[in-house]
């Protein structure tokens, strides 16, 4: 069978997920945001008041859980979690469960699989380096950090009036710093990915643009 697949990574607030989900929705292709998964396992182990940094039990609660996707929800253990992964604490601890190296190969094996022989756009740090290594089209979606703030800012003010875009700044760099420099798997452009600078642009735009580069792509293949 042939398949198309779509690797596409960046910092966080890039806007992958809203991107990666459009694009999927218009190629009815399946979206896999691979973000949630580390968020799910996250949960999972704040919920079960573990330390973070106990790594043998974190990598014990991992081998035992299932997570798993359904029509966009995130499951794990036959729970819905797509809003329990999108909370502060889970934003402030996924980066330790995600720095891992089992834990990245335990979630990398269950992306491949998921992904194996479908069309996909799956979205994350490592998509385009290890999880995809040869899919046919990576894009590298980037955002300043002032825009990305703003826009994280604008999605939390909704359910929160208690917050403030300075904090979320000092995350959103916190969280780059320690996705980019962990020694397993860092975020990382592969070499033959299309870099799209999101800043100023609508999520329109950027899809738009996107869907362009998947049809010659396409025509080409
Ligand atoms: O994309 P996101 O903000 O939902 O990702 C949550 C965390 O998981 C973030 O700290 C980076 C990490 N992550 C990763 O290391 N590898 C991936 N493929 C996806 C996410």
């Amino acid at each position: 069978m042939c398949v198309f697949q779509i690797a596409i990574d960046g910092p966080a607030g890039a806007g992958k997920s809203t991107i990666a989900k459009k694009i999927a929705e218009k190629l009815n292709f399946i979206y896999i945001d691979t973000g949630a998964m580390y968020r799910a396992l996250t949960y999972e182990v704040l919920e079960r008041k573990i330390a973070i940094d106990n790594i043998q039990e974190i990598i014990h609660i991992a081998k035992g859980c299932n997570i798993a996707f359904k029509d966009n929800d995130i499951f794990i253990n036959n729970y819905k979690v797509n809003d329990e992964i999108r909370s502060r604490r889970v934003n402030e601890n996924v980066s330790y469960i995600a720095k891992i190296p089992e834990i990245r190969n335990m979630l990398v094996c269950l992306q491949k699989k998921i992904a194996f022989n479908s069309n996909v756009v799956m979205d994350g740090r490592d998509i385009g380096t290890k999880v995809l290594p040869n899919a046919n089209l990576k894009i590298f979606l980037t955002a300043s950090v002032e825009e990305r703030a703003l826009r994280r800012y604008n999605e939390i003010k909704c359910n929160n009036s208690n917050v403030d875009i300075e904090s979320i700044r000092s995350e959103i760099i916190k969280r780059d710093r320690m996705d980019e420099s962990r020694e397993y798997s860092p975020l990382k452009k592969a070499i033959n990915a299309v870099t799209i600078d999101t800043t100023g642009l609508t999520i329109k735009e950027v899809v738009e643009n996107i869907l362009v580069i998947v049809k010659n792509q396409r025509a080409n293949n």
